[in-house]
C-alpha cells in the first residue's frame, strides 16, 4: 500500500526563480501573459517576482508593473520575494497579499546572495514578519543550500534545523527547503527530513529542488514517501539562482505533474494548460526549455 499523500500543493516559482536567472531581459508584457496563462491552469500559488534590489537582479526590476497588471484570479495566491524592510515597503505599496522571505543554511551563500550572515538575515526576517502581520500579509520562508553550498560544500542537516525552527518561530506559514544547486540525492533528502520531522510538522515543510544533476524527481519521490505534500517547481524547468554558480533550473512543473498524476496523486492543476503557458515563455526566451514532458509534446 502506498504511503504517498493523496493531494499535493504545487508552488509555481517559474516567473520568479526561473526568470531571475535568464540572461535575456524578458519584456514585462510577455511575463504578464505567461503568469496569466499559468493562472488558467488551476495552480493555487504562483510566485510572481521579487522586491529585491534592481541592480542585484535586473531581470525582475519590473516587479511593480508585472504585479499590478497580472489578472489576479480568485483563489490563487501571487506571492513575491522580499529581502528586507525596504522590499516589504515596496510590496505593501502595491497591495501585495503574500510574500516570501529567504535565508540559507550557510553564511557563504547568504553573504553572496543578500550581503548578510544567516544570523543577521534572521533578525531582519523577524522585523519583516512583524510588519507583514500588521498588514495582514501572509509569509512563506525559504532556506537555501539545505544539502550543499556552492561556497562551503556539503551542509549537515543539523545546520538546517535551527534555521527552519527560527523561521517557524518568527511566524512563517511554511518553510521551503531549497536544494539551490541541485546537488541532493534521495539519501540526503531522507537524512534531512528524518531530522526535521522529529520536531517539525510535515504540513509546514515544502521542497524546492533544482534539477542541475537530474536528481530532482528522485528527491521528490523520496520527499513524498516521507509525507511532504508541498512541492515547488517551475513551468518548463525555467530557473536557477544568480548568486549560486552552476545552479540550473528548478524541476519542471510539467514533469512533476506527469509523475504525480500518474501515481494517482491529485494536484488540481491541468498539465496541458501549464504546457500552454510554457510555450508562451519559450517563445520569448527563444530557446528550448528543459522540461522532459514538454520535449515529448513536440515529437
Ligand atoms: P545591499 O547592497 O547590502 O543593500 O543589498 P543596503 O541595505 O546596503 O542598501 C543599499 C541601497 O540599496 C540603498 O539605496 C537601499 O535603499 C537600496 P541608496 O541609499 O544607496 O540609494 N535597497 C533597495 N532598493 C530596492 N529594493 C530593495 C532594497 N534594499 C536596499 N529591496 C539586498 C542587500 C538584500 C537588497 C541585495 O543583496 C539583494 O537585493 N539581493 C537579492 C538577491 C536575490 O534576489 N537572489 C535570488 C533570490 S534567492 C533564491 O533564488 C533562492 C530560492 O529560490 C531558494 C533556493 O533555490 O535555494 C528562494
Ligand atoms: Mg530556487
Amino acid at each position: 500500500m502506498s504511503s504517498y499523500p493523496q493531494k499535493v500543493k504545487i508552488v509555481e516559482v517559474g516567473p520568479r526563480d526561473g526568470l531571475q536567472n535568464e540572461k535575456e531581459i524578458i519584456p514585462s508584457e510577455d511575463k504578464i501573459r505567461f503568469i496569466d496563462a499559468l493562472s488558467e491552469s488551476g495552480l493555487s500559488v504562483i510566485e510572481v517576482s521579487s522586491f529585491v534590489h534592481p541592480k542585484w537582479v535586473p531581470q525582475l526590476s519590473d516587479v511593480s508593473e508585472v504585479y499590478s497588471k497580472i489578472q489576479k484570479k480568485k483563489g490563487v495566491q501571487y506571492p513575491c520575494l522580499v529581502p528586507n524592510l525596504k522590499g516589504l515597503e515596496r510590496a505593501i505599496g502595491l497591495g501585495v497579499k503574500e510574500i516570501a522571505v529567504f535565508t540559507a543554511a550557510s553564511d557563504g551563500f547568504n553573504q553572496k546572495n543578500i550581503n548578510m550572515t544567516v544570523a543577521e538575515s534572521l533578525i531582519g526576517i523577524r522585523e519583516i514578519i512583524q510588519k507583514a502581520q500588521q498588514e495582514k500579509i501572509s509569509v512563506r520562508g525559504y532556506v537555501s543550500t539545505v544539502v550543499a553550498c556552492p561556497y562551503e560544500g556539503k551542509i549537515a542537516p543539523e545546520k538546517v534545523l535551527p534555521v527552519v525552527q527560527s523561521l517557524l518561530d518568527a511566524g512563517v506559514d511554511e518553510v521551503s527547503l531549497g536544494d539551490t544547486i541541485g546537488a541532493a540525492v534521495p539519501t540526503d533528502v531522507e537524512k534531512l527530513l528524518s531530522l526535521l520531522l522529529k520536531t517539525q510538522e510535515v504540513a509546514k515543510l515544502a521542497v524546492h529542488f533544482h534539477d542541475t544533476r537530474g536528481t530532482a524527481l528522485a528527491n521528490i519521490l523520496k520527499s513524498l514517501e516521507m509525507g511532504i505534500s508541498i512541492i515547488d517547481s517551475s513551468a518548463g524547468g525555467l530557473g536557477g539562482c544568480p548568486y549560486a554558480p552552476g545552479a540550473s533550473g528548478n524541476v519542471a512543473t510539467e514533469d512533476v505533474l506527469y509523475m504525480l498524476h500518474g501515481m494517482g496523486i491529485q494536484t488540481g492543476v491541468d498539465l496541458d494548460q501549464v504546457v500552454a503557458a510554457s510555450r508562451l515563455i519559450e517563445k520569448s526566451l527563444k530557446r528550448t526549455l528543459s522540461s522532459k514532458y514538454l520535449a515529448c509534446q513536440s515529437l
